[in-house]
């Protein structure tokens, strides 16, 4: 059964109230009644103390019994509870000393009978004792005050008095906590539920952004109508949707540009296909539309390597091989490749190695960053430029740079040369070059960086190995 937060969230606060109201009746009220007991009891002893001294001394003397029955009341009068004098007789063991009453504040036909088991213990220990007694009209308080004479216990006094009122008042208190506690646990049900739904509501407003996001719909962000968790929740999602909307648009812009790049090659071999076809052409004609078409299928060909790269590269699918490699080796090799190209430009390489670089790295990746750099410096230049190659240890990490002296790329350019297919010039290339090449870099834990001025344009990889 699936139970819903506004339903979990009023159980918990009924829970919360009804443990609240368990421990104040249970716990609370009636250590409140033993509190106000023992306080009344020891009044009774402290009045007892105060007030027992004129009725001690009668023990031997010769007062007749109605000056002890005044000096009783007296004692009576004075600390506003009933005092019983008791006389004690010897008696033999097992039965402990015998009680009998000798005098009471209270006119004996119409007081109450009590049986002052605390007398008894005072005449036995001959120390003072307090306690309670269950009587007909509820409990009793008392606290007995042995008078010793001729070294035994002779008298005891007992001032008592009702705690009935106490135990009732704290009925009514514990009467009052459970209607209380009634009305805690209805209020605490409501307040739960209305507070629960409210946050329900909430959530199933993002729930319903979330859905709505799953659906491919970016553009409604949810409103942000507080600071606290959900708000922030809000905000974090709305931030998310604000990404994904980013993406889709880069997705959607890739995906078009990159078509668009694959139909140009394709639509102008479509076109020397169909000029090829006439079978009235020259041979030097011939031969020139065959050139235009290797170029164009080299283009085609070139295009959908690095499409697959860029898009392995950022799918995270892409896998490096690193391995031990002389990377001074590994430098030459890359710019050996170019010499046909370097010729063709009437360009001249340079290069500057340490004489040994062991390094540890994907050589096949390496080259191919190399070779984006030195194919760049080649084609975005004007003839006869010089190229400057270098590699070395740098810091621990390894570094290559790649140098020309050409024209140098316009600061505003310098911005948007790693996206994906832009170029700056109009050098016909598909611009995915150092898209890739920066990829591979933050790959291997490293980065591409470039700088330019005129005259003068500088890329530079670094990476750890
Ligand atoms: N050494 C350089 N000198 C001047 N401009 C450069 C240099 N290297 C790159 N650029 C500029 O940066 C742009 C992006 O370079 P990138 O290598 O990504 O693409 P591309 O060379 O145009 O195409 P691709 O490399 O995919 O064939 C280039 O179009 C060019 O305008
Ligand atoms: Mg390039």
């Amino acid at each position: 059964m699936r139970i819903s937060l506004s339903n979990k969230l009023a159980l918990l606060f009924a829970a919360i109230t009804v443990a609240a109201i368990g421990v104040l009746y249970l716990y609370v009220a009636p250590g409140l009644q033993q509190r106000l007991v023992d306080e009344k009891l020891d009044q009774l002893a402290a009045a007892a103390q105060k007030h027992s001294g004129p009725i001690a001394e009668t023990v031997g003397s010769s007062d007749t019994s109605r000056e002890i029955r005044n000096l009783v009341n007296n004692a009576a009068l004075g600390s506003g509870s009933r005092v019983t004098l008791l006389s004690v007789s010897v008696a033999l063991a097992p039965v402990g000393p015998q009680l009998s009453p000798l005098a009471d504040s209270s006119n004996p036909n119409s007081a109450e009978t009590l049986s002052f088991p605390v007398a008894e213990l005072a005449a036995q220990s001959g120390k003072s004792r307090t306690g309670t007694e269950s009587a007909a009209s509820g409990t009793v308080a008392e606290a007995a005050y042995p008078v010793s004479y001729q070294g035994r216990v002779a008298r005891v006094i007992v001032y008592s008095d009702p705690v009935s009122d106490v135990v009732r008042n704290v009925a009514i208190v514990r009467h009052e906590i459970l209607v209380a506690g009634g009305i805690a646990l209805v209020l605490a049900l409501i307040g739960g539920y209305l507070v629960a739904r409210a946050l329900a509501h909430r959530v199933k407003r993002l729930e319903l952004a979330a859905e709505r996001v799953a659906a491919g719909e970016f553009e409604d962000p949810i409103p942000v109508d507080s600071t606290d968790e959900l708000g922030q929740l809000a905000s974090a999602f709305n931030q998310m949707q604000r990404q994904l909307a980013q993406l889709d648009l880069t997705r959607k812009k890739f995906i078009a540009t990159a078509s668009h790049e694959l139909r140009t090659p394709i639509f102008s071999l479509g076109g020397f296909v169909e000029l090829l076809e006439d079978e009235e052409l020259d041979a030097d004609t011939r031969r020139r539309f065959l050139d235009q078409v290797r170029e164009q299928v080299e283009r085609l060909r070139k295009l959908s390597v690095d499409l697959l790269d860029l898009s392995r590269l950022e799918a995270g699918s892409l896998e490096l091989r690193p391995e031990q490699v002389d990377l001074g080796e590994l430098t030459r090799s890359v710019s050996g490749e170019f010499e046909p190209t370097l010729a063709q430009h009437d360009a001249h390489l340079e290069l500057r190695l340490a004489r040994r670089i062991d390094a540890q790295c994907d050589p096949v990746r390496v080259a191919q960053i190399m070779r984006i750099l030195i194919d760049n410096a080649l084609t975005h230049t004007p003839p006869g430029t010089r190229i400057v190659v270098t590699a070395a240890r740098h810091n621990g990490h390894l570094r290559m740079a790649v140098r020309d002296d050409g024209y140098g790329i316009e600061a505003e350019a310098m911005q948007r040369i790693f996206e994906p297919f832009y170029t700056a010039d109009d050098a016909q290339g598909s611009g995915l070059g150092l898209a890739i090449a920066s990829e591979l870099a933050e790959r291997m834990a490293g980065r591409l960086t470039a700088r330019s001025g005129p005259g003068e344009t500088v890329f530079t990889l670094e990476i750890p190995g």
